[in-house]
């Protein structure tokens, strides 16, 4: 089964409190976008890659993203997450019939294997993602108060890549978009369609660099010899 990676970067980044787009930040030697960019260059069944980018980084991305082989496309992202998915969308020629892998190029710790996993469950299901099952206990909060107490066994955080049969992943955005609903991942725009999204094990490596907090946490990893 081949693939096509969306990679999402255009995003600002305001909790990481940088003067960049968090993509464009270094860890260790290499921008997050590289290293992320260089997990799906090594991923056996991917075979373009496109990058979705602020607009004005366009050419600085293109720069970095030089050494990577399987590039297709740098364009310019939206204002929400669905907005640059659905730009990188229109980049995967009409009547392609792998999956497409959406990834947060904030995850820069993903690796071959997961990546892999995810191509495998969507190909086999039309979609899929990798969670990670709730370790604390999780609350229902609104103004402070608690309403409620979410069953733990039933809930699980979920990453990036999701994969989908790019058909069903078209589909489901243009309903999204139609009914002018908000989507923070591509499995919710799936979902509403009811059809079965598959989860798969993720990875505690594969946490998305929010906060600074979390990019000193990658950059131990990485120092420590973790695989880029
Ligand atoms: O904001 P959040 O951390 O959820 O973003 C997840 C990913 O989506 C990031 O890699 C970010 O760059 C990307 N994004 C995007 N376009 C936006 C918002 C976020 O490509 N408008």
């Amino acid at each position: 089964m081949s693939a096509v990676a969306i990679l999402v970067a255009a995003g600002r980044g305001e909790r990481m409190g940088a003067d960049r787009p968090k993509a464009f930040l270094d860890l260790g030697g290499q921008p997050l976008l590289l290293r992320s960019a260089l997990a799906f260059e090594v991923a056996p069944s991917v075979q373009h890659i496109v990058a979705v980018v602020p607009e004005d980084e366009t050419d600085v991305a293109r720069g970095l993203l030089d050494s990577v082989t399987k590039l297709a496309a740098v364009v310019a992202g939206g204002a929400r997450r669905q907005d640059s998915v659905l730009e990188g969308l229109k980049r995967v020629p009409d009547g392609f019939d792998g999956v497409v892998l959406v990834h947060d190029a904030a995850r820069p710790l993903v690796d071959a294997e997961l990546i892999e996993n995810v191509v495998a469950a969507a190909a086999a299901v039309g979609a899929a993602l990798p969670v990670l099952a709730v370790v604390d206990t999780v609350k229902r909060v609104r103004d402070g108060r608690v309403l409620e107490t979410l069953d733990r066994c039933e809930l699980a955080a979920a990453q990036t890549p999701q994969g989908f049969r790019f058909d069903l992943l078209v589909s489901a955005y243009e309903a999204a978009f139609r009914d002018r609903v908000t989507v923070t991942d591509e499995a919710m725009a799936v979902e509403r369609l009811g059809s079965p999204v598959q989860a798969v094990p993720g990875s505690p490596r594969n946490r998305k660099i929010t906060t600074a907090e979390d990019l000193a946490w990658a950059e131990g990893l990485v120092q420590a010899g973790a695989p880029a």
